[in-house]
Formats: C-alpha cells, sequence, structure tokens
C-alpha cells in the first residue's frame, strides 16, 4: 500500500510540473477561469477579507465633510476602473480580469469595514491596488464613505456633487442643499409592512404589464416592448432616473410620468395600495 501510494504521489508531482512546464494553462486575462477557479479563488477572497477585517471599527460614515473628501479621492483613484454612477470608467479598468465591478452595490456584498479593509490593502490575484501605502486612515475612511453613499447615489446626484466640489475648488460659493449625506426614507420597512407579494403578483397579471414587459411568474406577461423585470431587485436605478428603493419604485408605479417626463411608460391607475403589493412581489425577483 505505501509502494502503491508513493508511486500515485510521484506520478502526481511529475504531472503537475509537466502541466506546468508545457504552459497550456491560458493566462490570458482576456479569458474568464474556468468556474471552479473562479468559485475557488471567490471563496479564498471572501473568507479573506473577512477574517482580516474582524477588528476594525468603523466610524460614522453619514458625514458631508467626510464623503466630500471621499468624492474627491475616489474620483482621483478609483473611476478608473470602477466608474461612477452615470460615469463609465477608462479604458485600462475594462480589459482587467476579474473585471472591476461598479461599486454602486458593493454593500451588498461587503461590511463597511471590509470596504475599508480591501481599499487599504487591495486584493491579491485581482489586481485590486492596495491604497493604504501612501494614505492616512482618515483619507481611507473618507473613501470607505464615499463608496458607501455612492450605493444610493443617481447619476444626477452625482453630478451635483461633483459641481459643488468643482465650485469650491475654484473658490466659488458652493452650492446649497447638496445630497452629501442619504437622508431619505428608502421604504424598506414600509415595503415589508404594507406590500403583499401575492397580491401584487395578481395585480401585475391584471393590469398587463405582461403586454409589455417580460415578468417571470406572471403568466402570459411576456412583452418585448419593455425592460425586462427578471432580477428586479439586483437592478440600481428605475428607468436610469431614480435609485431603486420601494418609495421610488412605487411612486414610478403611480405616475411614471413624474420621475420620467415623456416615457412610454403608461400611468396604470394604480392605487397606493396596488403600487406596494406590485413593489413588494418585483423585489422578490432575484
Ligand atoms: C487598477 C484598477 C483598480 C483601481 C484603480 C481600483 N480598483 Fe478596486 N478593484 C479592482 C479589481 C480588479 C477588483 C476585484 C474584482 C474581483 O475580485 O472580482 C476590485 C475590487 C474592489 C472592491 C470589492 C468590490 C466587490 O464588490 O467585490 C472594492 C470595495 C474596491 N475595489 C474599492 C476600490 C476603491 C475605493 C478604489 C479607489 C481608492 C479602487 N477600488 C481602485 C481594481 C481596481
Ligand atoms: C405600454 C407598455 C407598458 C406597460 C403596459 C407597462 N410598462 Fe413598465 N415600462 C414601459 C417602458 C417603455 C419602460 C421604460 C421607461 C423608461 O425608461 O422611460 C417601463 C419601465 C418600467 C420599470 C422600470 C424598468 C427599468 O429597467 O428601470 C418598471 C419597474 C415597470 N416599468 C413596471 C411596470 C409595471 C409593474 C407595469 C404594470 C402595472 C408596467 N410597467 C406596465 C412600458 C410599459
Amino acid at each position: 500500500v505505501l509502494v502503491t501510494l508513493l508511486v500515485a504521489g510521484v506520478a502526481a508531482a511529475a504531472g503537475g510540473a509537466a502541466f506546468v512546464a508545457s504552459g497550456v494553462y491560458d493566462i490570458a486575462a482576456s479569458r474568464p477561469h474556468t468556474p471552479p477557479v473562479q468559485a475557488l479563488l471567490k471563496r479564498v477572497q471572501r473568507e479573506s477579507v473577512a477574517f482580516h477585517s474582524r477588528n476594525v471599527v468603523v466610524p460614522p460614515l453619514d458625514d458631508a465633510r467626510l464623503v466630500q473628501r471621499g468624492l474627491e479621492l475616489y474620483r482621483e483613484h478609483c473611476v478608473v476602473c470602477h466608474g461612477a454612477p452615470g460615469d463609465a470608467r477608462a479604458r485600462a479598468g475594462v480589459g482587467l480580469n476579474p473585471n472591476p465591478p461598479p461599486l454602486n452595490d458593493a454593500m451588498r456584498r461587503w461590511h463597511p469595514r471590509e470596504i475599508y479593509w480591501i481599499t487599504s490593502n487591495g486584493l491579491k490575484m485581482a489586481g485590486m491596488p492596495a491604497f493604504g501605502l501612501g494614505k492616512t486612515s482618515p483619507d481611507l475612511w473618507a473613501m470607505t464613505a464615499f463608496v458607501a453613499r455612492m450605493q444610493t447615489l443617481t447619476p444626477a446626484e452625482y453630478r451635483q456633487l461633483i459641481d459643488a466640489s468643482d465650485a469650491e475648488q475654484r473658490g466659488e460659493p458652493v452650492p446649497r442643499n447638496v445630497p452629501w449625506v442619504e437622508r431619505r426614507d428608502l421604504g424598506w420597512e414600509a415595503l415589508e409592512a404594507r406590500g403583499d407579494a401575492g397580491r401584487g403578483r395578481r395585480l401585475i397579471g391584471e393590469l398587463g404589464c405582461g403586454a409589455c414587459h417580460d415578468v417571470p411568474g406572471v403568466s402570459g406577461a411576456t412583452g418585448r416592448v419593455a425592460p425586462p423585470l427578471e432580477g428586479w431587485a439586483n437592478r440600481q436605478f428605475i428607468a436610469g432616473q431614480r435609485f431603486n428603493a420601494p418609495t421610488e419604485l412605487v411612486r414610478w408605479l403611480k405616475s411614471p410620468g413624474s420621475i420620467r417626463e415623456g416615457t412610454a411608460m403608461p400611468d396604470v391607475g394604480a392605487t397606493d395600495e396596488e403600487a406596494w403589493d406590485m413593489a413588494r412581489y418585483l423585489y422578490t425577483l432575484r
């Protein structure tokens, strides 16, 4: 048994060495990892970041000054690879493998302490640079605060922040009511309390949404005129205008024209209650 194991071990090592020496493994960034390698790397990354960031204490991030500083740093260091709401990343970011993801939903994957840790330390085997080397901790928290704010930032609001920041740098008066900090109630609690997914699904069928939209789980809803609503819960924006959250979706369903003038989405005359029910159902689509 021992001899057999020994021979098998040597054969496996030799096979491995021959595989490496042959050069057939495809290291090209332009082609994806095989699914098992991809899954393994992701898992290692998740667990490692969670473990190493476990003792990081998060300061309050809802601070206009901190977010503003974060915006400046983010534009300087991060937009090239990660882009921003309504702002595409540069060409260099496009060809990286793994591809730098847009960060406007990063908090669905990471806790703020993990975002801080990633920004500070970077990610091996992923092309994410470590920014902790030349930066002080307040700057790193500023970038984290901006990434956190970005989760609900629309392209229009992002422009507002940039204009305000630029005005200040030029020494001009800073516009007031700049949405540095998110204070809206996004309605996640109301969705649980007011919406009924079963009723919502029926209503979506009855109100004829399916003539235009493909809606999973609603029979006959296979329209091709409008965006499919599959995976709605993971969508970032509503009609490209509003951050995708219950209060905004309810407004859209009751009166699309109030969010986007001249939109091709008709006003179906939904009541408040019906809109909450439909919203509840749409957020079950992942
Ligand atoms: C050279 C390109 C590059 C730059 C510049 C860059 N990143 Fe990254 N970033 C990456 C890549 C690549 C990944 C990893 C993607 C993966 O593993 O799937 C990543 C991942 C991340 C993640 C985890 C994202 C997720 O959802 O999994 C965060 C958070 C992050 N970067 C923050 C930042 C911040 C903040 C800055 C600016 C200070 C920045 N990055 C600058 C390339 C970059
Ligand atoms: C006559 C066709 C039509 C009907 C009927 C219709 N929609 Fe729409 N809907 C659209 C169009 C077109 C858009 C894209 C609008 C835009 O981007 O301005 C849209 C957008 C949306 C969006 C945002 C999609 C996105 O990708 O951002 C949601 C959510 C939505 N509709 C839900 C519904 C629901 C629920 C109903 C039924 C109550 C419905 N729609 C009925 C045409 C329709």
